[in-house]
């Protein structure tokens, strides 16, 4: 199995635990897991396979190291690249912004020509709007902690074998 890179930050609870049983799912030495807070930049160069795992904050935002780092990856070559995002949301305080920043960082990557896979349903979500929502569907996983935490291993479950299917691994 090509590695994976999987991104995010190890300061976040929720986000980090979860990201935790992804790398499991897939089998710890099929992912390397990489420290946003802490990588090299050229981190990101090491991979054609990357899940990027990001919480939402700020009413509809991304977490500022992830937008921090944005402008810079905006130099690399994402096109060819296979990409998976996972997002950590809250639907019952947040429905307006359910999982935001899970459509903000796929629409900056399609601008580079990055390809997002692992889209999943809207079925089983309660919420208003959602930048993730494209025709039904999140442009990746959603995971909502704070209101159907027991859904989460068998929703992660499910996008694994999705994502390895998705990417002939
Ligand atoms: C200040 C604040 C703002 C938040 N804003 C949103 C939001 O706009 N949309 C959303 O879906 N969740 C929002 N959330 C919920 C978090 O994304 C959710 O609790 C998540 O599980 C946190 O993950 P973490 O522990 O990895 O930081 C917000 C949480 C906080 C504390």
């Amino acid at each position: 199995m090509k590695k994976i890179g999987l991104f995010y930050s190890f300061q976040t609870t929720r986000t980090a635990e979860s990201a935790e049983k992804i790398a499991k799912e897939f089998g710890e030495d099929n992912i390397d897991k990489v420290d946003v807070m802490t990588m090299k930049f050229s981190d990101f160069e090491n991979y054609e396979y990357m899940i990027f795992g990001t919480p939402t904050w700020f009413d509809g935002e991304l977490p500022a190291y992830w937008d921090e780092l944005l402008p810079a990856m905006e130099s690399l070559t994402w096109k060819g690249r296979k990409i998976a995002l996972f997002g950590l949301a809250d639907q019952r305080l947040y429905p307006a912004n359910f999982g935001d920043a899970v459509g903000i960082m796929a629409e900056f990557l399609e601008q580079f020509q990055a390809e997002i896979f692992g889209y999943t349903s809207i079925e089983g979500y309660q919420f208003m709007k959602s930048a993730a929502n494209r025709d039904d569907k999140f442009s990746g996983l959603i995971l909502d902690e704070d209101n159907q935490s027991e859904l989460s291993d068998e929703r992660i479950k499910n996008w694994v074998v999705q994502l390895k299917s998705e990417w002939s691994l």
